[in-house]
Parts: C-alpha cells; structure tokens; sequence
C-alpha cells in the first residue's frame, strides 16, 4: 500500500491554501504572512511553551478565562488564534466543544499533538484566523482570544470583531485579552522601554528581541481605539482591566441577534 508521507501531506495543504486563496478578493489582508514573530517557524512553535510557560501559568490563566465567560458543560466555545493550546485544551475539561482556530499550522500541529497526548476528543482543529475562519456549526456559546488580535491593522481588527460577533450567540461572550497600550502618549520612549525590560526580566534575550519586534512590526493599538473598535462591532464592555501599561482584558456580550 502506498505510503503517505508529512511531506506530501504539507503540499496537498499549501495546494489547497492556495485554491482557497485565489478565491479570496485581492484588496483582502493577508493573514497568514507573518508580521513580526514568525509564528509560521517550526523552530519557534517548538519553543514556544518552554518560552511561555517560564512566565505564564496556562491553567491558571485558563481557569479565570472560563470562570469568566461563565462557560458551561453544554456550551460551546472558540479560541482565536489557540498557538499551542495554552487555553483550548483546558476549555476542552469544561465544555462540550472546543473550536481552536490559528493560521499559523506549526502552532496547530503542536496543540494537536499536546490534545492527542491527552486523549482529547472534543477539540476540533482549524487552519484559518480572524479573517478567514467559516464558523460552520451552531453560534458559540462563547470565544476567547489571547495575544492573538495585534497581528491584525486596526481597521482589519474591526473587521475580525465583527466576524467574531456573527460567530456567537445572542448574548454570547467574549474574552479578549492582549498587548494593548495605556501609557500616556507623551511618555511612549520611557513606557516601550519598561515594556522591553520588563520581557527581557521574564524570558531573558529571546524575550527581549520579542517584545522590541512586537513594537516595531506588530498592530498593537491603544486602549481607547480597542475599546471603540470593540463596541462598534456590536460588543457591549462588560469589564475592562488593565494590569499594567501594555496589557489588556476584556470581558463582553455580544450584543443584538
Ligand atoms: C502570541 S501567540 C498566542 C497563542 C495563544 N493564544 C496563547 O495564549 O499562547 C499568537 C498566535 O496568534 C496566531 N495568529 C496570528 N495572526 C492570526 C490571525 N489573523 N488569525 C488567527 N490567529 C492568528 C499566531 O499564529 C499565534 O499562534
């Protein structure tokens, strides 16, 4: 029987990619080129939880993430832009369903791995992102997305909220949590500074590179257009935090049908 090897799968999907692609309208933002970290890296998506796990605990994160969409055993649930599964497979312990969305098929190969390891039936894997994902089951009950919407420019942003509104239920939820600036406008050399500091304390060199790439090559924006953005797409802000000058979460409801 003939053997079907990783390589031939890798060229049936680019294949397929750039059917899908040629279908798209040319003046539509290419989401799947990388800005900034290059999460399409095999090399990077490999490093990626010993990286973050340095700084970050998932499962506690993960656990205030569905506390906080008040995600039930029935529900269904989205997570855009997943990376490794750092929040879907966790999800998966507390929900029905779990839709984990990335564009990036080194980071989806990676949680794929880690959800068959755990023996994880309820986690359904699919290359696409904001842009681009058809959400074909029922609406979610709920989506989470972290440190995922900055790769995105702000008007693209808009459009990615407003597709993730069509995915969810009325009153449906929506956590949102990313690099997002608050500092004061004048103040931004000494606050990028802390912020390049502060990540180089966390995760050493490669840390630091990172966050000075983030800055010059990603789309964060700041809290007052995010939270304009939000609420023009049909979110209404439940809660707004803001940790510290760079990061914010938000908790919504999608508002409307
Ligand atoms: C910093 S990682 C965060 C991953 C994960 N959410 C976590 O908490 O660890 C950013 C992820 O966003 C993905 N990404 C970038 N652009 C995207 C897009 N337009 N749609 C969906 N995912 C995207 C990248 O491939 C990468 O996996």
């Amino acid at each position: 029987m003939m053997k079907v090897r990783e390589m031939d799968i890798e060229y049936c999907m680019h294949y397929a990619d750039n059917l899908e692609a040629a279908r798209r309208p040319a003046w539509l933002y290419d989401e799947t080129k990388a800005c900034g970290v290059n999460y399409n890296s095999a090399i990077l998506a490999g490093l990626y939880d010993r990286h973050h796990r340095s700084f970050r605990n998932y499962r506690r994160e993960a656990e205030n993430i569905i506390a906080r969409l008040d995600v039930s055993p029935s529900a269904t649930v989205i997570d855009m832009g997943c990376g490794t599964g750092a929040f879907a497979l966790y999800a998966a312990g507390h929900c029905r369903m779990v839709h984990a969305v990335d564009v990036s098929a080194a980071m989806l190969r990676r949680a794929q791995r880690k959800a068959r390891r755990r023996g994880l039936k309820n986690v359904e894997f699919h290359r696409g992102g904001f842009l681009t994902y058809e959400h074909k089951a029922k609406p979610a009950d709920a989506i989470s997305t972290v440190a995922a919407l900055h790769h995105l420019p702000d008007f693209w942003k808009l459009v990615a909220l407003r597709r993730l509104a069509l995915m969810l239920r009325p009153n449906g939820r929506l956590f949102l949590l990313d690099v997002v600036f608050s500092f004061e406008a004048g103040e931004y050399e000494q606050s990028i500074e802390r912020f390049v500091r502060k990540t180089r304390d966390q995760m050493g060199p490669t840390g630091q590179s990172e966050s000075e790439t983030h800055v010059r090559d990603e789309y964060s924006t700041c809290d007052w257009i995010m939270e304009g953005l939000l609420e023009r797409a049909g979110f209404r802000i439940q809660t707004a935090d803001h940790p510290d000058e760079f990061l914010a979460s938000y908790l919504c409801t999608k508002e409307g049908p």
